[in-house]
């Protein structure tokens, strides 16, 4: 059984299995008018597609729940690091709303008929190892029989209420920082096909388990932030601007990517959901074609995208190193210029 590949059983790579961001919306039309999903204490709700909810505790002064999930299906055919992997992206979405994670639930599904358990077991090692450093406690989870594994985590954390770092709220002449480069999709695409060397695996996985803790907690001074996941770093950035109603200028060449990731894209490597991504965002996108597919790639466990005020740059890349300004933002609301 040494020779089984998870990724096999794995018909999208990691967050680019994600229901696109249009037939997101026609999934959850309803939802988002439904008084299910409104609250007087609710203080981030479905409403401007941020990473989490953020709910305020009854009776608590002034802090809040910050709850979100995250699952997907195997990304790396190591199953240690695909646990790994999970899990450091399901406490991304905690982190890029400026909360710490307290407990986590697990979502397992496995094909038990076709997948030996000790394998299911290592991915569950590997998500275990990954919660423990991150100070998050695992108190549950629930595990099917499924066609195909997915793995992942709900994820509860807390925040100051005043201190939740949402979607909205950029303003015209902020710097935009990204805080991890770009890529996974392409790396994992070449990875399931059989395609991708190893030490470039190895920089994506890297990457991927690298958690948003440090660029979550120095968010003090943003004006907005989100993690950079499955709509890819273009989709990602378009939630932003929609909900902040504003627009940006990417400068093209400062944004960061991942070794190896320009050459398997030119050798055909592009994964399914980002080919979906870019269709989503293309009539709102002007300039540079040829960077598109890159921008367009569907992340898992991506960095975080912040929206900084001139001032506040500067000291939140020295406390995030691998963070680099990647453009600002305009005043052309839901326009992205790529220069
Ligand atoms: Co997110
Ligand atoms: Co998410």
């Amino acid at each position: 059984m040494e020779s089984v590949r998870l990724t096999s059983f794995s018909h999208g790579a990691g967050c680019a299995c994600k229901l696109g961001s249009v037939e997101l919306s026609q999934v959850l039309g309803s939802l988002k008018s439904h008084p299910a999903s409104s609250h007087p204490d609710l203080v981030v709700g479905l409403g401007t597609s941020d990473d989490a909810g953020v709910f305020a505790l009854p009776g608590d002064g002034g802090r809040a729940l910050v709850q979100t999930v995250d699952y997907f299906t195997p990304i790396i055919d190591d199953p240690y690091d695909w646990g790994r992997i999970a899990a450091t992206n399901a406490l991304s979405d905690v982190y890029a709303m400026g909360g710490r994670p307290l407990t986590a639930l697990q979502i397992l599904g496995w094909p038990r008929r076709d997948l030996p358990l000790d394998i299911a077991s290592r991915v569950v090692d590997g998500g275990a190892d990954v919660m423990a450093n991150a100070g998050c406690v695992v108190v549950g989870g629930h595990t099917i029989d499924v066609t195909e594994p997915i793995y992942g985590f709900a994820v509860t954390g807390l925040v100051e209420t005043e201190n939740a770092v949402t979607n909205a709220g950029a303003e015209v002449g902020d710097v935009l920082v990204l805080t991890k480069p770009l890529g996974t999709g392409i790396i994992a695409t070449a990875h399931k096909a059989g395609a991708c060397p190893p030490e470039i695996l190895a920089g994506a996985v890297r990457s991927m388990t690298t958690l948003n803790d440090v660029a979550g907690s120095a968010l003090g001074s943003a004006h907005a932030a989100t993690d950079v996941t499955g709509f890819g770093f273009l989709g990602h950035l378009l939630e932003m601007l929609d909900a902040s109603k504003v627009g940006a200028r990417i400068d093209v060449a400062s944004v960061p990517l991942l070794d190896g990731v320009v050459g398997l894209h030119a050798d055909g490597f592009y994964p399914g959901g980002s080919r979906r991504n870019l269709a989503a965002v293309r009539d709102r996108v002007e300039g540079s074609e040829e960077a598109l597919p890159l921008l367009a790639d569907a992340q898992t466990s991506g960095g975080l995208l912040v929206a900084l005020p001139e001032g506040a740059v500067d000291d939140y890349i020295a406390r995030v190193p691998s963070s680099t300004r990647v453009g600002v933002v305009t005043d052309r609301q839901g326009v992205v210029e790529v220069a």
